[in-house]
């Protein structure tokens, strides 16, 4: 409570005079009558700490900064079906809201606290309903000039003030990614022990791994995976966003899968990439390698003396050299990165801001268009990789060989930490695991 609390706090000083207007995200409908499992919004839970559906937070600055919640009623029939709710009452003092009303009181209350406000904080364009509803309210109050009550001049988005608030993780939330990045790391290693016990079964499908670590984000506790998991044998492996998982895994395969669980809202996010019998083909262990020195070379750059950018220079630096060494690039390193051709194997960038959206909020750039600098607290993955397609000027023992390796790391004011250093990843470590 105390943390939601004070990240409120944190946002209505920083707002200046208004009101911000901050819904949850709504229900949505999967086919006929059934329902996707829920989740909530990322930042409206991060002020909140409330996980309901049907929730508005409303921030009032002023002299007397307030905290409003707008939630469903108790509602002892609605409960029978579909379980425990809040109600306003107990959702203020669990929650620590100054005051709580039925979300049936929305537009009401509402427009009480919007008048004669200088400007109101809401996230227009992302939501057609709500934009009509709060072109509304302020139509309403322009109507009320004659009775001395004016409308909200200015209309901005908070999400550029939460999102650089999301972007430094506080000792609460590290603890959570730390647990989250366990959990997914703990899944990874059941996978390749899956692997390592069941290859000479006939007919290994990719969804029978899949069902391995899902298993174990439950079991640890996690609500839900991250976010749709890539589970990919062989050339499977070449298709980026592959996620059908469904295909055979053959003896000789190298299988990636990229897979991370939400845990209490945060994300882990950890590719894996080994061999399905538990040895890697020397192409493999070549490639292989050189992503993993590739990684290495990233993470060293995680530090706040380095920009963004720099573990994606560091990276891309290796993997050309190495591109150049195995053949696949024919020209100078300083060539290959000029005309950009080590894009047909490694076409994507090494990372991304990770928290309670796996491709978390948070500029990459300041506003005068330079790369930000990485500061404690911030977390970020590191991924790597490497595709390789059948093509006429690759050597054919690297063809449909693809491989990422993706660890989650927390930028500390001595260098980074590692949060998913649990999921095996040397070619030792898999191969003696695998092996055992
Ligand atoms: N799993 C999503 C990503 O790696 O960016
Ligand atoms: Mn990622
Ligand atoms: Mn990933």
């Amino acid at each position: 409570m105390k943390e939601f609390n004070s990240r409120r706090q944190k946002l209505l000083s920083s707002m200046g005079e208004g009101v911000a207007l901050i819904p949850t995200s709504p229900e949505v409908i999967r086919n006929r009558d059934s329902h996707y499992p829920y989740r909530f919004d990322s930042s409206f839970y991060y002020l909140s700490g409330f996980k309901e559906p049907e929730a508005v937070l409303l921030l009032v600055s002023g002299v007397q900064p307030k905290s409003i919640l707008f939630c469903r009623d108790k509602d002892s029939e609605r409960e029978i079906w579909d379980g425990f709710r809040y109600g306003p009452d107990a959702a203020k003092e669990e929650f620590g809201f100054d005051e709580a009303y039925s979300i049936n009181q929305l537009d009401e209350i509402a427009l009480k606290y919007l008048a004669n406000q200088p400007q109101l904080f809401f996230n227009l364009g992302a939501d057609e309903g709500w934009d009509k509803r709060i072109t509304g309210w302020i139509s309403h109050l322009r109507t009320k000039a004659r009775d001395g009550i004016t409308a909200p001049a200015k209309i901005s988005d908070a999400s550029q003030l939460i999102d650089e608030m999301r972007l430094y993780k506080t000792p609460f939330e590290i603890d959570l990614m730390r647990r989250s990045a366990n959990i997914a790391a703990a899944a990874h290693k059941r996978a390749m022990l899956y692997c390592a016990n069941n290859f000479k079964c006939p007919e290994m499908m990719e969804y029978e791994v899949e069902a391995e670590f899902l298993h174990e984000f439950y079991r640890g506790g996690a609500q839900a995976p991250a976010y749709t998991s890539i589970v990919a044998a062989g050339a499977n492996a070449c298709i980026l966003h592959y996620n059908a998982n469904n295909a055979v895994l053959k003896n000789g395969d190298l299988l990636l899968i990229d897979a991370g669980c939400e845990l209490d809202g945060y994300a882990s996010d950890i590719t894996r990439s080994f061999p399905v019998n538990g040895k890697f083909s020397g192409a493999q262990k070549d490639l292989y390698e050189l992503v993993l020195a590739s990684q290495a070379a990233a993470i060293a750059a995680v530090n706040t003396k380095n920009n963004w950018n720099a573990p994606h220079e560091k990276a891309l630096g290796v993997l050309i050299r190495g591109f150049i060494d195995l053949g696949l690039c024919k020209s100078s390193a300083d060539e290959v990165l000029e005309t950009g051709s080590y894009r047909q194997f490694y076409m994507h960038r090494t990372g991304h801001w990770l928290g309670l959206d796996v491709h978390d909020v948070g500029e990459y750039k300041t506003k005068s268009g330079d790369w930000r600098m990485l500061e404690a607290g911030m977390t970020l993955t590191v991924e790597p990789g490497c595709y390789v397609r059948p093509a006429e000027n690759v050597p054919e023992h690297f063809w449909n060989i693809g491989i990422r390796v993706e660890d989650d790391v927390l930028v500390t004011h001595n260098g980074c930490e590692v949060l998913t250093i649990n999921a095996p990843k040397s070619v030792v470590d898999i191969e003696t695991l695998m092996q055992k």
